[in-house]
């Protein structure tokens, strides 16, 4: 079964923060392309048929990159919502055990992204042991490699905000901050 590109959970005119021009581009363009050249890789070999977490656990190259940004942009617009989502209890006790309070997580969380050089992606995720951390990764990298459970990630690739904000990353994670879908994220911590 191949991979196939999924409808964005919102209108593309919804977000404010981010435009329907870059939505066009990012999602229609970028994200298409992903899956496209995950499918295209993955034809005819051993990792045919299976799914994207597998074969992000196992491909080296072409494959892996592929596969991983078709991942990391589905759980990345997962992770916005047009409207102001309240934090669920479990998951605010969870950050404000990890990183004092919810407020200090999205800062730290855009401040680690604003300092991830280069194109990649900043996450939160639960390590083994059930605490909460932030990292980055660099170009296609996913945390699943590091046996890590991703909850939430942002995008910092130039693509995802340079339409809107040019040069001005901090400011796209501050209103990418304010657009967090609580729900997805309590959700992945289970
Ligand atoms: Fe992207």
């Amino acid at each position: 079964m191949a991979f196939t590109l999924p409808d964005l959970p919102y209108a593309k005119n919804a977000l404010g923060f981010i435009s329907e021009n870059t939505l066009n581009f990012h999602h229609d363009k970028h994200f298409k392309a992903y899956v496209d050249t995950a499918n295209k890789f993955a034809a005819g070999t051993e990792f045919e048929g299976k799914s994207l977490e597998e074969i992000i656990k196992k491909a080296k190259g072409p494959l892996f990159n592929n596969a991983a940004q078709a991942w990391n942009h589905g759980f990345y617009f997962d992770g916005i919502s047009p409207k102001a989502v309240a934090v669920p209890a479990k998951l605010k006790a969870a950050l404000e055990k990890a990183f004092g309070s919810v407020e200090k997580f999205t800062d730290e969380f855009a401040k680690s992204a604003a300092g991830n050089f280069g194109s990649g992606w900043t996450w939160l995720v639960e390590d083994k042991d059930g605490s909460l951390k932030i990292v980055n990764t660099s170009n296609a990298g996913n945390p699943l490699t590091d046996g890590l459970k991703p909850l939430l990630t942002v995008d910092v690739w130039e693509h995802a905000y340079y339409l809107d904000y040019q040069n001005r990353r901090p400011d796209y994670l501050k209103d990418f901050v304010a657009h967090i879908n609580w729900d997805f994220v309590a959700r992945n911590l289970g």
